[in-house]
């Protein structure tokens, strides 16, 4: 038997991970030492990955692992001549001048579709977080940088259940409008399952016109990576994921890690989609990361370690 592991038409040459192990993957850990952050992240850049989400400027009282934000921003911002794009979660505008003033233009604004969510994440509701999206844009272009907005619970809530898909709808319209230069949808409890992409994907792609679009899972119930695919096959050309799959929202009950970076570029490079990173180089920083937490981390792959293209069956 022959395996062929060539590019359908249909599928995109291309797919931009975005490495979010540094903010999402380390937000729901006991903090560690910002040395340690350093060295992930350094592990992190020699894998080839382009864009990485290297913390969040948010209250530290809310979450203590992001404490060293304003040291882990100036680090990123000292690689002056890397080819890497390193962003920044905000959930304020005073998280939004914290963010330029370490040196990081690109940022990343939370908003969460589901009403509980926003009020336990970020005590606001859903509109109020929605019409900040002026402020944190303001803030970002005046700076020559750019604002994503985030849609957490775009698909479910963990305190109001399904998220109406006309409402995630509405919250990212309504982003573009105040200024968004892009749109992030987040599966922050990891329920959503591939049918269910492709319906929000084709519902906000048509509501936003020609605005990039992201996808962001979490493994919660093993259907992160299916849901990946079906975004990626219904156009989404930029993905999230964490090295080893850690992660998780402190304030989604229930939440944990994210779609883990390696399983990710598995997938896609076997399935011929490009992301530009090394796999090998990826594993080590899973490794990295675990190390860096103390405790097993999520990968599957990271438990097979072995070669990074399936093994040959033996002939029978
Ligand atoms: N950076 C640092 N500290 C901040 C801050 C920021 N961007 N924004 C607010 N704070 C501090 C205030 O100084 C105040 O500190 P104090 O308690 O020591 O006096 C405290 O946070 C509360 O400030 P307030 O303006 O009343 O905010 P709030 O209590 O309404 O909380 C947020 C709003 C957005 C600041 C807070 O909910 C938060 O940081 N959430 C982050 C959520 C997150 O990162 N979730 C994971 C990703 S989805
Ligand atoms: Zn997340």
């Amino acid at each position: 038997m022959t395996m062929s592991y060539g590019a359908s038409t249909s599928l995109p040459q291309r797919v931009s991970i975005r490495e979010v192990g540094p903010r999402d993957g380390l937000q729901i850990e006991a903090p560690i030492p910002t040395e340690a952050k350093m060295r992930f992240l350094d592990a992190l850049a020699a894998t080839g990955v382009k864009r990485i989400e290297a913390t969040a400027f948010v209250s530290p009282r809310a979450v203590p692992a992001m404490a060293d934000a304003d040291a882990v921003g100036a680090y990123v911002a000292g690689h002056r001549d890397s080819p890497i794009l390193y962003s920044a979660l905000v959930a304020n505008a005073r998280g939004a001048e914290r963010a330029l003033a370490a040196g990081i233009t690109d940022l990343e604004y939370v908003v969460s579709a589901g009403e509980g969510h926003s009020r336990a994440n970020a005590r606001r509701s859903t509109d109020d977080a929605v019409a900040a999206v002026a402020d944190i844009a303001a803030i970002a272009h005046t700076a020559g940088g750019r604002c994503e907005v985030i849609i957490a619970t775009a698909w479910d809530c963990p305190f109001d259940g399904p998220t109406p898909l006309s409402r995630t709808v509405a919250v990212a319209a309504h982003a573009v409008e105040l200024g968004a230069d892009q749109i992030c949808l987040g599966d922050t409890i990891g329920t959503t399952v591939p049918k269910r992409v492709t319906d929000l994907v084709h519902a906000v792609r048509d509501a936003t016109n020609e605005i990039p679009l992201g996808a962001h899972f979490h493994n919660t119930r093993g259907s992160g990576l299916a849901s990946a695919w079906a975004a990626v096959t219904a156009g989404v050309t930029m993905l999230d994921a964490s090295a080893g799959g850690l992660g998780g929202c402190p304030f989604a009950p229930g939440a944990s890690g994210n779609i883990a970076t390696e399983e990710l570029v598995y997938l896609l490079e076997n399935s011929g989609i490009h992301t530009g990173i090394d796999l090998d180089a990826s594993m080590l920083a899973a490794h990295t990361a675990q190390d860096l937490v103390g405790h097993p981390v999520g990968s599957n792959l990271l438990t097979a370690g072995g070669p990074s293209r399936p093994i040959k069956a033996p002939a029978i």
